[in-house]
């Protein structure tokens, strides 16, 4: 097939020719606000027979949308406009919440009216807690965030109708407010403690680290420090574009289900170690090296292409330069250590050297493989007293703003229609049943 792009001037086309048959279509070309053309391939099957095969769809964009860009290539990441390195030193996770959800930073009195919706919708329905008791108590927390999630829908009957506009947005309330507890009773069900109940004095991140933390019997203090580093770890991870857990969530909500069940089957795409388990999966990496003079040999068995073994928390698919979170993060790192007084971290020093030789390495420069959002989240949550366990259900917490808001964009879109990508057969041909009897 070969290729023209029409003249500037009037709307953009491209051209493909078939060239076993000299026949020639016309593609319109789309221009977003921002990054690279599009080809508006949705008649190619109609106008040709032809599919187009993308595995891992490296260049396939699924749909349009208005909230989070990304330039890989530069580094950038800009939530409706707003850059992230200015949200995470200026803003708190809910205001960047309602700057995802409706498209515009509140003002004073939208905050505190957002803030106060949420905070009354943190408790969960008290017959969930018998819930758990269903689960192992070694259980990875992941796992019941899964089903428990999920369940959500057995619960909040009334905000399950995804064609009223009012019920989205309860459900979606619901969802963020929710997390942070379900997430806490995941943790204090996998340690023997008493489910902590929110409280509505407290602030969405210092709530969150109270439930984790606190207990019954005593008074808890929540550490404003280390509540700031929470709040700032939240908004790094509030949304990332069309990733993997974020496409699953819009491929669910694509066929009508309901928003729980479409955050549940986010929640299961975010745990693999190639997304959001990495965070927990970089911390065992760091554990297996142990010591800087072991870094050379490790790198060795991830470059050796028989060895499965990867640098956990570097690579992305979209960053070919620094992952702008990864440079908050690791600046957020010095400060929650020096809150704790820790001064030399051995597992920071092991991280921080690994990055420079990697980065310093002709195999990840070739590759452009830089450190990502995983790198050191996990380091930061290990020094606040998270259990590894927890690093993914963090994530997951964070992330539920961002799913919602491409959910709710999802629904709202009137070119929306049930996902269904096609594939590129290569089974057995047609051919005839063999009775049992006859087979050998
Ligand atoms: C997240 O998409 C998002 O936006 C996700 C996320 C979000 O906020 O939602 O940003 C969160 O998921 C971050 C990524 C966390 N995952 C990891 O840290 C796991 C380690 N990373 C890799 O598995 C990998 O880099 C991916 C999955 C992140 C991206 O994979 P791609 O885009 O499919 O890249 P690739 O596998 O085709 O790699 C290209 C080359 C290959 O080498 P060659 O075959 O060309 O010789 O780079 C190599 C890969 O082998 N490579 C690595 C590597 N990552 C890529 N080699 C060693 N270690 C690595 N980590």
């Amino acid at each position: 097939m070969a290729r023209t792009t029409s003249p500037g001037g009037r709307k953009q086309t491209i051209t493909l020719t078939d060239n076993s048959t000299g026949k020639t279509v016309e593609f319109p070309l789309l221009k977003g606000r921002l990054g690279p053309k599009v080809i508006d391939i949705r008649n190619l099957y109609g106008a040709t027979g032809y599919f187009t095969y993308d595995p891992g769809y490296t260049s396939t964009g699924s749909t349009e949308s208005a909230i989070t860009f990304i330039d890989g290539d530069k580094g950038v990441l800009l939530h409706r406009g707003y850059s992230i390195e200015e949200l995470a030193e200026k803003s708190d996770y809910m205001e960047v919440c309602y700057l995802l959800l409706n498209g515009e930073l509140p003002n004073r009195a939208q905050k505190r009216e957002f803030e106060h919706t949420i905070t009354m919708h943190t408790m969960v329905h008290e017959q969930l807690n018998y819930f758990f008791r269903g689960f192992r108590r070694d259980a990875h927390p992941m796992a019941i965030m899964c089903g428990v999630v999920g369940a959500l829908s057995a619960f909040y009957h009334d905000s399950t109708d995804i064609g009223d506009p009012h019920q989205r947005m309860i459900a979606s309330y619901r969802l963020i407010a929710k997390m942070p507890t379900i997430a806490a009773m995941a943790y204090k069900f996998s340690i023997g403690q008493p489910f902590m109940y929110p409280r509505n004095d407290l602030k969405y991140a210092e709530n969150f680290l109270y439930m984790m933390f606190g207990v019954p019997c005593e008074e808890f203090q929540v550490n404003p420090v280390l509540a700031k580093a929470m709040d700032r770890i939240f908004i790094l991870h509030a949304d990332h574009e069309q990733n993997a857990s974020t496409s699953t969530v819009r491929l669910a909500g694509s066929t009508g289900a309901n928003p729980f069940a479409c955050i549940a089957a986010g929640i299961a795409s975010l745990w693999g170690p190639a997304h959001g388990g990495a965070n927990e999966a970089v911390l065992q990496m760091l554990g297996e090296i142990g010591h800087t003079k072991n870094i050379k040999s490790y790198l060795a068995r991830v470059k050796d292409r028989n060895d499965p073994t990867m640098l956990m928390g570097f690579g992305h698919r979209v960053y070919k330069n620094y992952d702008p979170r990864a440079k908050v993060l690791q600046k957020a790192c010095h400060a929650v250590l020096k809150e704790l007084k820790i001064k030399n971290d051995p597992l920071l020093d092991l991280a921080m050297e690994l990055e420079h030789i990697a980065v310093n390495d002709d195999y990840f420069i070739e590759r452009k493989l830089y450190p990502n959002v995983d790198f050191y989240s996990g380091i930061i949550l290990k020094a606040m007293g998270f259990p590894t366990s927890m690093f993914t259900v963090l994530f997951a917490v964070a992330r539920t703003v961002g799913w919602v808001a491409q959910w709710s964009e999802l629904i709202e879109d009137p070119v929306q229609k049930i996902g269904r990508p096609r594939q590129l057969y290569i089974g057995k041909g047609r051919r005839k049943f063999v009775p049992l009897s006859k087979r050998k």
